[in-house]
């Protein structure tokens, strides 16, 4: 399920690139196009995070060491970009204060998901590291939280600028809190399976 739902906001972000400002959402134009490198880049690196994600999730993949330090930097290194990207746009994010600052803590939190996920495996603490890293695809699934939640929430406010404030805080503050659930009988487990 986390698979359907990533590949078509990925395309919708790498959409970005191909078609450049025809595909800015119009109350959100100004901003992007007073700094174009930063919701391209922002989109680029998001895409590719929240694609590549899952592929740490499989078993099979996980056994095969090189492949998951290979795939694992590049998602690391670009959920950081991603979310150092979306925290320089957060100031200038539609909807005013609340949309900023919901936006703005969702880039920290990422940045301090991954860090603190690399942190841990270059500590050795492989469950530590498990838990970050899956807190941080937690939280780079906002984009398609944000995606999933809006409609229902334009719905029920009546008009976009409400529903956006309020998906700027639904979209990520949840999201950890799923895989806690997932977490917690593996965390007294010393020898969880991973590489
Ligand atoms: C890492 C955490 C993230 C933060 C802090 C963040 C922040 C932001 C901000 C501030 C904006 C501009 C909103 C505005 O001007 O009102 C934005 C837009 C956007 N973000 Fe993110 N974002 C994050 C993750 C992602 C990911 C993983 C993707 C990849 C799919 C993504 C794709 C987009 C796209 C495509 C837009 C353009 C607006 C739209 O068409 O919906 N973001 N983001």
């Amino acid at each position: 399920m986390v698979v359907v739902l990533a590949i078509p906001i990925a395309g919708y972000a790498f959409r970005y690139l191909v078609v450049g400002e025809r595909a800015f959402v119009p109350d959100l134009a100004p901003a992007f196009r007073a700094r174009p490198w930063g919701i391209y880049s922002h989109a680029l690196f998001g895409g590719i995070a929240v694609l590549l994600g899952p592929f740490q999730f499989r078993r099979d993949l996980l056994r095969r060491r090189t492949l998951h330090r290979a795939i694992g930097l590049t998602f690391l290194a670009s959920a950081a970009l991603t979310g150092a990207a979306g925290l320089v746009m957060a100031p200038d994010a539609f909807g005013g204060p609340v949309s900023k600052f919901g936006f703005g803590f969702l880039g920290v939190a990422v940045i301090v998901a991954v860090g603190s996920g690399y942190r841990r495996i270059r500590a050795r603490d492989v469950a530590g590291h498990r838990e970050w890293m899956i807190r941080s695809y937690a939280l780079i699934f906002a984009a398609v939280t944000l995606r999933l939640e809006l409609p229902f929430l334009i719905v029920a406010f009546g008009d976009f600028l409400p529903a956006y404030r309020v998906v700027a805080w639904t979209c990520w503050t949840p999201n950890p809190l799923a895989p806690e659930l997932d977490l917690r009988p593996t965390r007294a487990s010393a020898d969880a399976p991973h590489p």
